[in-house]
């Protein structure tokens, strides 16, 4: 049966690349993997007050990581560090402390920017809160996908060169998510 994936997508805007790059990795999975986009957007700001009683799309999202057997990060970079919707998700789904959702499900991180270094700050920052939360991320290979706008076919498939790499790239995490 194939592994469900909870992709989280670090932009709520509609033309995102990285909507995009999220979209491409779900065309170009293998069969032995379902990659599902949660939408982070409507996650309200996390409150410690609301533990006791949480909103109802906590709930749901907390639910959707749960039943997950891996979690994909593909982000965007924001002042060099992680959009703060993407950070409000994972702090959602790590609390109330002690019943995070987070806990063993292999993880993988994609960044990506119009500039040339592809979000690599994002990236390394969006490990940093992976340990604390006890996601294993696969090491290598990295992705820090640069030009952004510039790796695009007219019907929006990735240009040639990326796909190869999207497509090595998701069989490698195929690989890690199977060592779990
Ligand atoms: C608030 C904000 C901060 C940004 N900071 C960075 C940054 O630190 N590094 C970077 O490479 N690009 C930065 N950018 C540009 C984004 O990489 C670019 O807008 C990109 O298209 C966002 O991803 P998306 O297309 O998936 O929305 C920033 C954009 C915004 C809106």
């Amino acid at each position: 049966m194939a592994k469900k994936i909870a992709v989280l997508v670090g932009s709520l805007r509609k033309e995102s690349v990285n909507r995009k790059l999220a979209l491409e990795l779900q065309r170009l999975a293998s069969d032995g993997l379902e990659l599902e986009i949660v939408e982070i957007g409507n996650l309200q700001h996390y409150n410690q007050d609301f533990d006791a009683n949480p909103p109802q799309e906590w709930v749901s999202f907390r639910e959707k990581i749960k039943c997950s057997d891996g979690v994909l990060f593909v982000s965007p970079e924001y002042n060099r560090t992680i959009p703060g919707v993407l950070k409000n998700a994972i702090d959602v789904g790590s609390r109330p402390y002690g019943q995070g959702v987070w806990a063993g499900k292999p993880g993988g991180v994609m960044t990506s920017s119009p500039s040339g270094i592809g979000g690599a700050i994002a990236n390394h920052h969006i490990r940093q809160a992976l340990v604390f939360i006890d996601v294993p991320v696969m090491q290598q290979p990295e992705a820090y996908i640069a030009d952004a706008f510039g790796i695009w076919n007219e019907d929006g498939t990735a240009v040639a060169e990326t796909e190869k790499f999207l497509k090595s790239w998701i069989d490698a995490y195929e690989s890690w998510v199977n060592k779990f």
